[in-house]
């Protein structure tokens, strides 16, 4: 059903060779990290480089065409998520992490201002908010559903004073949905505001923001190419205009002015104000692209597809004995395809460097950028986290906590499953073959010397002289 999306993935086929001295075929399982790309995506900006210029500041044709495209390609990626450019902007940035940190910078939160976040954040959705003195963190229950009493309570007890409540989508550790659209509307009750972090939810589900004067309307949402299928560097944050009309832009510099002279500076209007530098044009055509593929699938069809494939994979995986899963394992539809586990008794990066080495499949392992959220779901106390703590910062990660995590894209499917179900099963009967050791710097597991000579053969020769 998703074969046509899945033939057009670069790299589908990618080989790569295994301990037992054969190849395998790829298996990737880390789609939540970053997720390859579409074949078509590379002849858009293959047809597109004859014409590459720098944008809105040429006269020649080439920079004309160049700014169209990368005009319509902030349309076709305001549309993507229902977004009405007359009221709002479409502002580019790196990634979803640079641009939350500019909506934190920019949003005028003063001394008296509350900001709430969660306990299910990415660092990325967490840490920006931290430089605001009143933060306050929503907690999550043993599953790693958000608190929603411990929400409203808060909204309740501050009400007036919130400016804003920072939330995720969909949590990349337990693929969790939260309900933004009724956060949103009890956030607008009490006079707040609601950012999500959609980097999560933005490749997995259909998100429409609704209209500004909609009591469900999401105010501000931000989400990353790379996670959509569009891995060249672009992050999208969707904004009001009007929070922007004041105040010096975060970064300074070219293209962000309409006039300076030695004594004044006249900032330019949205978005050229809050963009300074040259943009990555490349980046959000190629982001455009990609959304224009998801939605000729259709979004729906996408989250219909992954949902097989998370209740195919759960089914499986609860066959296994000796895993411990965590986040819900069942009532689906509000997950998107993350599946996050340990094996008793073994290493978080001991399985993964397994799959890996001996499997040629890619999932990952660790905290995942949420590392409170981690340790709550892996239940550890605050005095076993301080001991913890203390090792790592000293040098020591050989008991860094963690969890592995395989996680699903569009164009994965049942057969990708099987496989890598079928080693996980190995790894559990403890019929693999290395002899890993693992580093204390980094907590990972490598070969033993004797078989280090196992080595990734260099398939790029694009910089060999
Ligand atoms: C929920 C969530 N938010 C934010 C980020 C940060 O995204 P980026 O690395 O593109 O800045 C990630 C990345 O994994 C994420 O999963």
């Amino acid at each position: 059903m998703n074969d046509s999306l899945r033939q057009n993935i670069v790299g589908i086929d990618t080989q790569v060779p295994t301990l037992d001295g054969g190849f395998k075929q790829y298996i990737f399982l880390d789609n939540a990290a970053s997720t390859p790309t579409f074949q078509q995506v590379l002849s858009c900006i293959n047809d597109f480089m004859p014409w590459y210029s720098g944008v809105h500041r040429g006269v020649g044709l080439k920079s004309k065409i160049a700014t169209d495209i990368f005009d319509l390609s902030r349309k076709i990626i305001a549309d993507f998520v229902g977004a009405d450019l007359e009221e709002n902007v479409v502002v580019f940035g790196k990634n979803t992490t640079e641009v939350i940190n500019k909506l934190s910078n920019r949003l005028g939160i003063n001394e008296n201002d509350i900001v709430i976040t969660t306990s299910m954040e990415h660092h990325s959705n967490d840490l920006p908010w931290r430089q605001h003195k009143n933060l306050i963190h929503i907690e999550t229950d043993e599953d790693g559903f958000l608190k929603i009493d411990h929400l409203k309570k808060t909204l309740e007890e501050y009400k007036g004073k919130i400016k804003l409540v920072a939330i995720s989508g969909a949590s990349n550790i337990t693929g969790i949905i939260n309900p933004i659209h009724d956060i949103a509307r009890w956030c607008h009750n009490v006079g707040g505001k609601i950012f999500v972090d959609a980097a999560q939810l933005a490749p997995h589900r259909k998100i429409n923001i609704l209209p500004n004067d909609d009591s469900e309307h999401i105010d501000f949402i931000a989400f990353s190419a790379h996670k959509l299928y569009a891995p060249f560097g672009t992050g999208i944050l969707i904004a009001p205009k009007t929070i922007f009309e004041n105040g010096a832009p975060d970064i300074v510099g070219g293209g962000t002015v309409k006039s300076v002279s030695l004594d004044e500076v006249h900032w330019a209007n949205v978005p050229e104000k809050e963009e300074a530098g040259s943009p990555n044009v490349v980046g959000a055509i190629a982001c455009a692209k990609a959304i224009s593929i998801l939605e000729n699938f259709g979004m729906e069809n996408i989250a219909k597809h992954e949902l097989d494939l998370l209740e195919y994979a759960y089914k499986k995986i609860q066959n296994i004995p000796k895993i411990t899963l965590y986040g819900p394992t069942s009532n689906l539809r509000n997950k998107v395809g993350v599946i996050t586990f340990n094996v008793d008794g073994m290493f978080h990066s001991h399985v993964a460097a397994i799959l890996s080495y001996e499997g040629g499949i890619g999932v990952r392992n660790g905290c995942f950028c949420a590392q409170p959220y981690v340790k709550n779901l892996l239940n550890i106390s605050k005095e076993e986290e301080k001991i913890l703590t203390d090792e790592i910062i000293s040098g020591n990660k050989s008991k860094i906590p963690g969890m592995v995590r395989a996680s699903f894209g569009c164009y994965n499917n049942y057969e990708d499953i099987d496989i890598f179900v079928e080693m996980l099963t190995k790894i559990v009967r403890k019929e693999f073959n290395g002899e890993y050791i693992q580093e204390k710097e980094t907590g990972n597991f490598i070969l033993s010397s004797e078989q280090k000579n196992f080595e990734t053969q260099n398939f790029f020769t694009h910089f060999e002289n």
